[in-house]
């Protein structure tokens, strides 16, 4: 039997490169930028499994024309880049790496909190453009991050993560979300849950957002929403840019309406070199690297190979964002 064709949108680590390739007949697209959409959609229409980044937009079109695929492997937890309810009614399961991620994701969305509230970056340029004259007692005061209030929209898997290293800093943890989370993990993050996300957003000095874009998280952070916000907020997002009204965002900080933010995610990515948030000192801005360590980056792409791999055997990929697609085709590997 011919091995399954297998695309992979970009150069993964070689590790899960290696598994992938004994099994399939593999190809990489080697850019250091995306495949064209077109690219990717012609590549599609003879492959039986993917291996996709959140940068690879699979919509619609792409799968109509793409008739053998059985299996997407996403290398990331979200996986808004793809059309889910299309590819489950066409039977093709999708593969994301959730678990793997969760503390280095936290690890820089705290560091992203830390360096908002005491200006790190913008001290840095300060130092580099030769303007530490003297010591300031004026200079580059930022707030406080020890014992202010850190609320959490979102208390998933990176949301509690965000909160037990608030818990170091001996933050108070607010957090809001659709549900209430058990009484055990609400006592062991010392976390309360406030129901109305209108009441998280006016008492916490902290704001960092752990939820992934779905129709109903989209523009969840607009204007009303900044305007609750203390002007001593810091509002960080490192889960996507979509779910906040960059604009708005522009408004509070150019106005004073909030004190700083912390991205690394924007709306759209890359963010372009003339959008107006560049321009403000106030706002701290990475090129979507909450995961990006070494040691996360490799087990992410074993992670993917393997629900690839799953997927192409007929078998439910270990971590399956649509279960209900699973049909149990034959084996092909
Ligand atoms: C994800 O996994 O969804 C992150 O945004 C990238 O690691």
């Amino acid at each position: 039997m011919p091995k399954p064709k297998i695309y992979v949108t970009r150069k993964i680590a070689q590790e899960a490169l290696d598994l992938i390739s004994e099994k399939t007949e593999m190809e990489v697209w080697g850019g250091e930028l995306p495949p064209p959409y077109e690219t990717l959609r012609e590549k599609a229409g003879t492959a039986d499994g993917l291996l996709t980044l959140l940068t690879d937009r699979i919509d619609i079109p792409l799968l109509e024309t793409a008739p053998r695929l059985k299996v997407i492997s996403n290398l990331a937890v979200g996986y808004d880049n793809i059309e889910v309810t299309e590819a489950t009614r066409r039977g093709i399961v999708i593969g994301n790496t959730p678990g793997v991620l969760t503390e280095t994701t936290a690890d820089l969305a705290f560091a992203l909190l830390m360096a908002a509230a005491r200006r790190i970056v913008e001290a840095d340029n300060y130092t580099r453009q030769g303007r530490w004259r003297t010591w300031g007692p004026q200079t580059l005061l930022g707030q406080d991050i020890h014992g202010a209030s850190l609320g959490i929209i979102g208390l998933g898997r990176i949301g509690v993560e965000m909160a037990r290293r608030g818990r170091g800093f001996g933050m108070p943890i607010l957090y809001y979300g659709p549900h209430r989370k058990s009484e055990a993990l609400e006592k062991d993050l010392g976390a309360e849950y406030l129901a109305d996300l209108k009441d998280l957003l006016s008492a916490s000095d902290f704001i960092s957002v752990h939820v992934p874009l779905t129709p109903s998280t989209e523009k969840l952070i607009g204007r009303a929403e900044f305007q609750l916000m203390k002007k001593t907020a810091v509002f960080i997002n490192t889960a996507r840019g979509g779910i906040v009204d960059q604009e708005a965002l522009y408004e509070a900080l150019s106005s004073g309406g909030i004190f700083a933010a912390g991205l690394d995610v924007t709306d759209v990515e890359p963010i372009p070199p003339d959008d107006p948030l560049l321009r403000l000192s106030n706002v701290i801005i990475t090129p979507h690297i909450a995961s990006a360590s070494f040691r996360t980056r490799k087990k992410m792409a074993l992670m993917a190979a393997e629900n690839l791999l799953a997927g192409l055997r007929g078998e439910l990929p270990p971590n399956c964002v649509n279960p209900e697609a699973f049909k149990n085709p034959t084996k092909d590997i």
